[in-house]
């Protein structure tokens, strides 16, 4: 029996490791799964955890209010290294690229313990963007002994910093694997969501989130007054969206947006329903990664706020373009997705690079591999 110590923190990491978690927890004769929760986000991250029925055998309650990088490195690195002191796994497994990524790794590795990297291998060459999100995942690379790369480009990028090529699996994205599972499980239950009655779905959807450090302050002005422009000059379409619930995000977005009437500002959404909303949208203005990999599987395409992106695969494919923070791009390029149905056609009808929903799978049977375990 091995013991695999799974840590995350944030919304996203809780995504992309439930399914994981309940894949592993299948072969239970072969490992033991010890799952640790920093709870670096917390409201968002309880979400997650009630969608996926999963519970933190360990919960570390770290998030505090407006909290800095070295709160929450220092907090992760210090107590996941108390838990690993105490558990002695054979592995850990963290995911991405946060601040919760990076320091589990790091406490794993002053105790000498194998490290498993999910979502290994994106990469933008600019060490500040995003930030910190770029050095936490090439600090990540250099940690881990396996890295499960979502697709080949992350593949390359990895073998251009010298990790043998032994070591990792091209596996597709484990998002893909929870969106087909709340998909699925949304469409078998025929699932209406009362949170969405004041939202009119007769009118065109336009989904908005934004979250990213380097995007807070000016750049979010510019894409705030972008998204109020677009919703004054289209009234046939109803812009959703769900607010972070960093307060610096919070602030800027209520103060541009508030009082526009076709304008939804919600609370952060459960995955379902969120999915859900994604679904019924006709696209989506965002600076978010997991939406970008989640939107061309479910065919919508995607305004990507930022001036760069780790995950070119699917703006080399079409489906999401990137249009930085510049005001008058941003309502062009909504503009011609609203107008031009050939467009938008063509653009919602591109495949997925992202993988067929089936990463947790081949996650589980390298690691048998690597244990050893015949199955
Ligand atoms: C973090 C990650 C980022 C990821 C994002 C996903 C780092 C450095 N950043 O950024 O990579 O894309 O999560 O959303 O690891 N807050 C709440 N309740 C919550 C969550 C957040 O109140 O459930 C507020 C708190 O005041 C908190 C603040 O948001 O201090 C910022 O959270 P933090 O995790 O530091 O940064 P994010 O911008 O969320
Ligand atoms: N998401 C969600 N509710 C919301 C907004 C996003 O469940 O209100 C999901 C979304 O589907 C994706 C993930 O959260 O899987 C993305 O999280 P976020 O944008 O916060 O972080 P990033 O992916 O940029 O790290």
């Amino acid at each position: 029996m091995k013991k695999v110590l799974v840590v995350f923190g944030t919304r996203p990491e809780a995504i992309k490791l439930c399914p994981l978690v309940i894949e592993m927890r299948k072969h239970l004769d072969e490992l033991k799964v010890i799952v640790c929760v920093t709870a670096q986000h917390r409201e968002m991250l309880d979400q997650v955890l009630n969608v996926f029925n999963v519970e933190p055998d360990y919960d570390l309650n770290l998030m505090r209010k407006n909290q800095s990088l070295f709160d929450i490195t220092t907090g992760c690195l210090i107590n996941v290294g108390k838990i690993i002191e105490q558990e002695e796994p054979d592995m850990l497994i963290a995911q991405g690229d946060t601040t919760t990524t990076i320091s589990a790794m790091l406490a794993a590795y002053y105790y000498k313990v194998k490290v498993g990297h999910v979502e290994a291998g994106l990469r933008t060459n600019n060490k500040y963007s995003p930030f910190p999100e770029e050095m936490n995942r090439r600090m990540s690379s250099v940690i881990s002994d396996l890295h499960f790369a979502p697709t080949q480009q992350n593949k390359n990028n990895l073998l251009l910093e010298n990790i043998p090529e032994k070591n990792i699996t091209i596996t597709g994205n484990t998002v893909i694997d929870a969106l087909f599972w709340v998909r699925n499980k949304i469409m078998s239950e025929n699932r209406k969501f009362s949170v969405f009655d004041k939202i009119d779905f007769e009118k065109k959807i336009i989904l908005v989130t934004g979250h990213r450090r380097e995007n807070i302050g000016a750049r979010s002005k510019c894409i705030l007054s972008a998204i109020k422009n677009i919703a004054l000059k289209n009234k046939d379409v109803e812009i959703v969206f769900p607010v972070h619930k960093n307060p610096n995000v919070v602030k800027n977005v209520r103060n541009i947006l508030n009082g526009v009437s076709n304008i939804k500002l919600i609370e952060p959404l459960e995955y379902e329903s969120f999915v859900y909303l994604m679904d019924k949208s006709y696209f989506i203005i965002t600076d978010s990664g997991g939406i970008q990999e989640e939107a061309p599987s479910l065919g919508k395409p995607v305004l990507l706020t930022r001036d760069t992106t780790e995950r070119p695969e699917a703006v080399e494919a079409g489906i999401v373009k990137l249009v930085g923070y510049d005001k008058d791009i941003i309502i062009k390029e909504a503009q011609k997705l609203l107008d031009s149905v050939d467009h938008y056609k063509k653009i919602s009808s591109i495949q997925s690079p992202y993988g067929d929903g089936s990463a947790c799978r081949q996650i589980v049977q390298k690691l048998f591999n690597e244990f050893n375990i015949i199955k």
